[in-house]
């Protein structure tokens, strides 16, 4: 595997040699990841300091209306990478999928060590959205993507939820629980520190095979691009505290997760009110966090990374507003809402029963992992092999998703090399 991975490194130059590829379970000195240790909503009407534009070909805008990410030619892929990890946390974005025949938006989680929790939606259909999840880069089976009914998601904004916890993760449309995994999944569950990351791909792009550009849809139909996604709001809130978030061996159990100068779950119920208070347009202190006097000064003495977002973290502070009568409020209204939450997720137990019936049938089958993220890519590379043996059509389309991954994340000129390295 590393060797493959070696030559996909080379391919890619060394703009790759970034501190997310480096995989905890593979290497001993992988950075530290900065931790969030906090919350915010960002309405992108500039660039946010939260996230880093990754220079991908395409088009990244903000305006009052917020971000728009925009493939217009063959080999857009458009993607922003948030520049802090959390671990356990909600993440919600309020969302319009692009539109067009072979594009695929994406909105989703992942740790360095290739947990992830995923939202998509494929261009083709205004009728659903996907959910998956992997665990450790394990791309063996194909069997945990769903879909849910979304009415006009590519004319309409939705409020896409993503509740990660240490005990299960629950996907929410419009605040209603769609999907529920439980960290008991034999499949793996996601547990260990994630950034966020989104973007528009196409998957329907002619040089990519049957399999994936059927799962896309179909073709790309590249005249009738442009091809737009937008974000009008993210929140993210991150239930543990700390400077910095480190493995500290290579099990990538959550168990071995370290964090500096914090702990796990560490500001649970703090995070929880400030979700509350930020969907509801409010804006919540900083100073609340318990990792505070801390973590700000680890942040200066450690990496340049850290840096960086030590001084972008400086001026949103200071937009932030105590608001200690609404937090109180708030507090009120999150009984409520964790009573209602009980209600939803009794719900949602149903609908995921249902929905595991529903998940043996071939459609869902063929969901693809999230490609437009390197490292996935480079981590599915490993599973090609093994699965490109079996001559099942699945392992046709999962052979040629992890091929499209390369070739949006690294541009076309990398995709030889991926086929060689599987010789
Ligand atoms: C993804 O690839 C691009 C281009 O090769 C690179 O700039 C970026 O840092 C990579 N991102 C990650 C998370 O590895
Ligand atoms: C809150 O402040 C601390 C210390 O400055 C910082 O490490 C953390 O990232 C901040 N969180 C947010 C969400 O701004
Ligand atoms: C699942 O959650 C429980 C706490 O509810 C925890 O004790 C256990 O270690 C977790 N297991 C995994 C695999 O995350
Ligand atoms: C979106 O859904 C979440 C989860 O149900 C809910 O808590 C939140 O208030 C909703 N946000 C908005 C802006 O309505």
């Amino acid at each position: 595997m590393s060797v493959r991975k070696n030559l996909l490194l080379l391919a890619a130059g060394t703009s790759v040699v970034a501190a997310t590829t480096c995989n905890p379970l593979t290497s001993t000195s992988c950075s530290a990841d900065t931790a969030l240790a906090g919350s915010f909503a960002e309405d992108f009407t500039s660039a946010s300091s939260y996230f880093t534009d990754e220079k991908m070909p395409g088009t990244i805008e903000y305006s009052s209306d917020g971000l728009a990410m925009t493939l217009t030619e063959q080999g857009d892929n458009p993607t922003l990478t948030s520049n802090f990890y959390i671990m356990y946390g909600k993440v919600e974005v309020m969302m319009k999928a692009a539109p067009g025949t072979g594009i695929v938006s994406s909105f989703f989680l992942q740790s360095d060590d290739l947990d992830e929790l995923d939202i998509e939606w494929v261009g083709s259909d205004d009728t659903q959205f996907q959910s998956n999840y992997f665990s450790k880069g394990d791309t063996t089976t194909y069997d945990r993507g769903e879909f849910h009914t979304v009415s006009e998601p590519e004319t309409t904004f939705h409020n896409y939820t993503l509740e990660w916890a240490m005990d299960k993760t629950t996907w929410y449309l419009d605040g209603t629980a769609v999907r529920v995994l439980e960290n008991t999944t034999s499949e793996g569950y996601p547990q260990s520190p994630m950034y966020l990351k989104m973007g528009i791909w196409a998957g329907g792009d002619p040089s990519n095979s049957e399999g994936t550009i059927e799962w896309a849809g179909g073709l790309t139909d590249y005249s009738q691009a442009p091809f737009t996604m937008y974000i009008s709001k993210v929140i993210v809130t991150d239930y543990s505290t700390g400077s910095e978030y480190s493995y500290g061996d290579q099990s990538g159990s959550w168990e071995s997760i370290q964090c500096k100068d914090g702990e796990i779950n560490g500001r649970y119920q703090q995070a929880l009110m400030d979700f509350a208070e930020l969907t509801n347009g409010g804006t919540v202190s900083n100073s609340t966090t318990t990792s505070t006097t801390s973590s700000s000064s680890a942040v200066a003495s450690s990496s340049s990374t850290s840096e960086i977002v030590s001084s972008e973290v400086t001026s949103s502070s200071t937009k932030a507003t105590t608001s200690s009568t609404k937090a109180t409020t708030t507090s009120t209204k999150a009984t409520t809402t964790s009573t209602e939450a009980t209600t939803t997720s009794t719900k949602a137990a149903t609908t995921s029963t249902k929905a595991a019936t529903t998940s043996s049938s071939s459609k869902v089958s063929t969901v693809s992992p999230t490609t437009v993220e390197n490292s996935s890519s480079l981590e599915a590379t490993k599973s090609t092999a093994s699965v490109s043996q079996t001559s099942s059509s699945q392992a046709v389309k999962v052979a040629s998703d992890m091929a499209n991954g390369i070739t949006a994340s690294f541009g076309l000129a990398a995709l030889p090399l991926l086929l060689l390295s599987l010789l």
